[in-house]
């Protein structure tokens, strides 16, 4: 959600800028903006609204003459408060023309600080909360005891400033540095031979340094082209934590495909391998970061997992792995209702917090409350050194590597295995399976990139019916059982994708009320069960489907490889291999990411870049 970029160093400052910012688009893609330091005093500003593409074509057209210098800092935008509109995008500059700021975030008090400011005779040229920092910081900056002072005119502000924000300052003045902060949403500092970069994350800056430091909750960050100097609101210094990138450039590019999400999608195997990889040895399931003792795990009494979108339905996976598993009662709620209810908690409650970004403030808040309660927290997540993460009590992380494309595929296929790697080290501790029993859980984890790797071949015949359906108004999806996440899993994906209608709902509850809703034609995607895993329910499903096709609806199916049964039924069949019951999530989702980015694209769609969404959503 907003992604900003910075850098002080040897190099033209634009191209590292536009550069960065490409790869941070993907955080919020409603208005784009660079500001560049000539180093003797001037200071060039572009933003517009719309893509990264809109403002390099303004750049193009206008010329880039203005935009020289080895200082510069740029931002994309996910819009809070204010219209996406150029007016809104950042930067945003002081009454001086010399300060410029760009924001991810929410400065909460923003409105009495505005309203202070405007009183002072202050006016301003935007709509948004942002703003209302620059103007504090020129005017610490113009007078009183930090008069001149840029670095404490800006932590002078930061200490006034409630909310979420990362915020990043500069001071044409001071061309030879950047002055930055963070509260609740991300930035990480990336350590170059004569250059420093910052970056909401850090792929900002893979392609030029693999050296990275992150900066922790309520801290500043002074760089220039020698190094760094990260202190706390206060001005003490502060650690900051330094970690090597362990992912690579192509990570973070397309290699080939169109978009980013057809690779991700084809990343999965690997995700999946990725994740199981290192968590079993010794005969035993290991976690991440592990601060809590055995005994923690044994006295838990009943689990809560928490998170939103599609980690939300990996967390109802969860709910039957871990409770068949362990048999402790499991919960699982949207992080964003959880903390307004007044859920039961105490120190023996699991809170399980699963987010791709670690960054989900939702879910941060969800954590806070849990911990507030003296429940233990157990984060599952893809971005290492993540607030999320950082405020658990013990980690486990998903190996998927950076996912770019905005809808969740490789790591929601991440999410499921590791939040069964929760769930068999739950049962582990509290002795409700033998350690052979978890070993034999695992070794049928492992052999799923293989089966995953397989679903990926059925991807042509997938794509012919997403082209016959494009044109649908609504698809409906349905499950039972693990197939009901995975349907609400299907439904969400073609929602946010292709901007259509579409709704999953449990088989079982279509006679109470969603079956009037089937007509002629309309495609409904079926999920079904094993026959011989899960018979009974298989049978039920069946005659679910025969309902529906009794009443003209168009249905695709997903069945296991050779169960005829279902041939007579499905107006489209799509096969999958067998695998148990618990795991075959980690393949049924797979044809239905697929139908999605495809519908998506035979509408003309962005794949990687629905409207209105971001990859991380900060704001609550
Ligand atoms: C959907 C999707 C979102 C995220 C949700 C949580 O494709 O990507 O629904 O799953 O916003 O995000 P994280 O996992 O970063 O907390």
């Amino acid at each position: 959600m907003c992604g900003i970029v910075g850098y002080v160093g040897h190099r033209e400052a634009l191209g590292v800028v536009v550069e960065a910012l490409r790869r941070m688009e993907y955080r919020g893609y409603d208005s784009a903006g660079i500001a560049i330091l000539d180093g003797e005093g001037g200071l060039a500003v572009e933003r517009k609204a719309g893509r990264l593409a809109n403002l390099e074509a303004e750049l193009e057209e206008t010329g880039t003459e203005r935009f020289v210098g080895s200082t510069g800092m740029g931002h994309t935008r996910w819009a809070t408060h204010g219209r996406p509109t150029d007016r809104n995008a950042h930067p945003h500059l002081d009454v001086t023309g010399k300060i410029a700021v760009v924001h991810n975030g929410i400065i909460e008090n923003f409105a009495p600080l505005r309203a202070e400011l405007e009183h002072a005779g202050v006016e301003f040229h935007s709509d948004t909360d942002t703003e209302a920092a620059v103007h504090l910081v020129s005017r610490a900056y113009a007078a009183g005891d930090t008069k001149g002072d840029f670095v404490a005119s800006a932590l002078k502000v930061l200490n006034r400033l409630e909310g979420a924000f990362t915020l990043v300052f500069t001071h044409s003045d001071h061309p030879d540095t950047i002055v930055a902060a963070r509260r609740s949403t991300p930035l990480v500092i990336g350590v170059g031979r004569g250059e420093t970069f910052l970056g909401s994350d850090v792929a900002a800056f893979i392609e030029h340094t693999r050296n990275a430091v992150e900066l922790g909750q309520d801290q500043v960050v002074v760089i220039t082209a020698e190094g760094h100097k990260i202190m706390h609101f206060d001005g003490t210094d502060a650690p900051g934590r330094p970690f090597t990138i362990d992912w690579d450039l192509a990570a973070a590019e397309k290699g080939g495909h169109d978009y980013f999400m057809l690779k991700e999608i084809e990343e999965q195997p690997q995700a999946v391998a990725d994740t199981l990889l290192g968590h079993f040895a010794d005969g035993k399931i290991v976690l991440d970061e592990q601060r809590l003792s055995e005994q923690d795990l044994r006295d838990v009494d009943k689990v809560f997992v928490v998170a939103c979108g599609s980690a939300y339905h990996s967390g109802l996976l969860a709910k039957y792995a871990i409770e068949h598993w362990t048999r402790l009662p499991v919960e699982v709620e949207l992080a964003s209702e959880f903390r307004y209810r007044d859920p039961v908690l105490d120190r023996s409650t699991l809170v399980v917090a699963i987010s791709q970004s670690g960054e989900t403030a939702d879910t941060l808040e969800a954590v806070r409350h849990a911990k507030d309660q003296k429940a233990r927290v157990l984060a599952v997540c893809n971005t290492n050194g993540s607030q999320i993460p950082r405020e658990a009590d013990a980690v486990l992380y998903t190996r998927a590597g950076p996912e770019i494309g905005v809808a969740s595929t490789k790591a929601f296929l991440a999410q499921v295995t590791a939040n069964y790697l929760v769930g068999l080290a739950l049962a582990q501790a509290r002795g409700t399976k033998y350690p052979d029993e978890v070993a034999h859980e695992f070794s049928d984890l492992e052999s799923m990139p293989a089966l995953v790797q397989r679903v990926l071949e059925t991807a042509p015949a997938v794509r012919a019916i997403a082209r016959d359906l494009a044109q649908s108004s609504t698809v409906l999806f349905l499950g039972r059982h693990v197939g009901y996440p995975v349907a609400l899993e299907g439904a969400l994906k073609l929602k946010e994708l292709a901007y259509m209608h579409a709704e999953g709902f449990a088989a079982g509850e279509l006679k109470h009320g969603p079956i009037a809703l089937i007509e002629d034609g309309l495609p409904v995607i079926v999920v079904m069960p094993s026959p011989k895993g899960r018979a009974m329910l298989h049978s039920k499903l069946l005659s679910n489907i025969r309902e529906i096709q009794a009443r003209g609806a168009r249905t695709i199916v997903i069945a296991e490889e050779g169960d005829d049964t279902v041939r007579p039924f499905a107006d489209d069949l799509i096969e999958i291999p067998a695998a148990p019951t618990l795991l075959q999530p980690l393949l049924s989702t797979v044809p239905l990411q697929i139908f999605a980015a495809e519908i998506a694209q035979a509408r003309g769609y962005d794949v990687d870049k629905p409207r209105n969404l971001a990859k991380s959503v900060t704001v609550e």
